[in-house]
């Protein structure tokens, strides 16, 4: 694997005390969110180190079958190889160092560098470089690999060469979860890329709690808000929510329970390298996805379940993904850092791969929640950065329903500090 033995944790003094003085229940100190050097550290503490959500199995079904992604300054190729083996490279031609491949996905039964015609197989290894001398060995010349795993379908990726071990405990556990709804076997239905106005992490803090839902018009006709709460803090005019959510809830854990679709809580957030949640959850109105009227947008379901009323399976890992599965179709996020203050965020939906679009399923229908869901929050993003970057901001405290933002920063300053401690 690539050697990342040079990307260590700045050392900054700034960056240090920084770290140590954090206060628990309250929102980072602003360098966190808009400093060179803290997001420098971002990049060789987070990025490199951990296991990224990258990309789906569905984006490269076919051998040859190729999609980029950059990840901070890590420009990265996942594909499929000629013996069906899913693969990452380091998207760096080996001759001059030229980007390798163009942004965006496609399939090639070599990879061409265009710059002088490097030609790569798609197990990286150099099968073609024009004029060279006689004494020129080939072999030493492959694409620099990165560790790649799939988990039911998602595609994480990790930089360094030795990546956290608990990712197979991770895996063990979310993947009987997944796989019911076979989303290896299912067909890219849309994608898209936002470059939201933000520091990376207030793409993940905005996205873990529900203080802020009623933004969301759209999402909140079938997603609960009160997502977060107990029945203890739930505020008065979220009782008619709750109590619908109650009769939804016990209706769909039958459902699970008759069709062995595991359903219970995981909540290990911050307490772990490869932190996260999952959980399936009742929808309101008619249960069954993320459309106006709750109705499932596409006919087939996914993995063939035999009924759509489902609610979603809701999954979070640390550092930069969330997922959404309901029965007709899935939603997967992925939070790519590119400046302190600028973030891509990218969503694909994935449907039955037998679903035609246009005959079974309207793409405006699929995509039109989440597609506002991710306007308005990159609105609120942007805002959060914004007031962040005055120097009157101070950290302020976090709400008991915010209890999932607070695991991510405690999650992410642990990180920090084990990367600082390592120099
Ligand atoms: S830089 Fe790729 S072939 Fe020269
Ligand atoms: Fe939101």
């Amino acid at each position: 694997m690539t050697s990342l033995g040079d990307t260590k944790a700045p050392e900054g003094p700034r960056v240090r005390s920084a770290v140590a003085r954090r206060a628990a229940g309250r929102s980072l100190e602003a360098p966190f969110y808009t400093d060179r050097e803290f997001f420098g550290l971002d990049i060789a503490a987070i990025f490199t180190r951990h296991w990224i959500f990258a990309a789906v199995d569905a984006e490269v079904p076919e051998p040859g079958d190729y999609t980029t992604v950059d990840i901070g300054p890590y420009p990265v190729i996942v594909l499929r190889d000629e013996e069906e083996n899913l693969r990452a490279f380091h998207n760096v031609c080996r001759h001059r160092g030229a980007r390798l491949l163009d942004a965006g996905r496609g399939s090639a039964g070599n990879l061409v560098c265009g710059y002088h015609k490097w030609t790569y197989g798609t197990d990286g290894a150099l099968r073609y470089a024009p004029s060279q001398p006689a004494s020129f060995d080939p072999s030493c010349f492959g694409l620099k690999s990165v560790h790649v795993r799939s988990v039911g379908g998602l595609v994480f990726v990790c930089l360094a060469d030795r990546p956290p071990a608990d990712f197979d405990d991770v895996a063990a556990r979310i993947e009987p979860y997944l796989l019911p709804h076979d989303l290896r076997h299912a067909k890219v239905a849309a994608r898209s890329d936002i470059v939201e106005d933000g520091n990376w992490k207030l793409v993940m803090e905005n996205n873990r709690e529900c203080y802020h839902c009623d933004g969301h018009p759209e999402l909140l006709r079938t997603f609960f808000p009160t997502y977060g709460y107990t029945e203890e803090n739930l505020p008065p005019q979220l009782r008619p929510a709750h109590e619908r959510y109650l009769r939804a809830d016990a209706e769909t854990r039958e459902t699970y329970e008759r069709l062995g679709l595991p359903y219970a809580l995981i909540e290990e957030l911050d307490n772990r390298a490869t932190g996260f949640r999952i959980q399936r959850d009742a929808l309101d109105l008619a249960g069954e996805s993320f459309t106006a009227d709750g109705k499932a947008a596409c006919r087939p379901l996914l993995g063939g379940l035999p009924t759509p009323r489902l609610g979603h399976l809701a999954l979070h890992m640390q550092p930069n993904s969330w997922f959404h599965v309901v029965a007709d179709h899935a939603i997967t996020f992925s939070v790519l850092p590119l400046a302190p203050d600028k973030t891509v965020l990218r969503t694909t939906w994935l449907v039955h791969p037998e679903a035609t679009e246009g005959v079974d399923y309207d793409l405006d229908t699929l995509t039109k929640i989440w597609t506002a869901t991710n306007e308005q929050d990159a609105h609120l993003v942007a805002r959060a950065q914004r007031g962040i970057s005055s120097p009157a901001y101070e950290p302020g405290p976090y709400a008991p329903t915010e209890y999932q933002v607070e695991a991510f920063c405690n999650w992410y300053i642990t990180r920090l500090r084990e990367a600082l401690d390592d120099d």
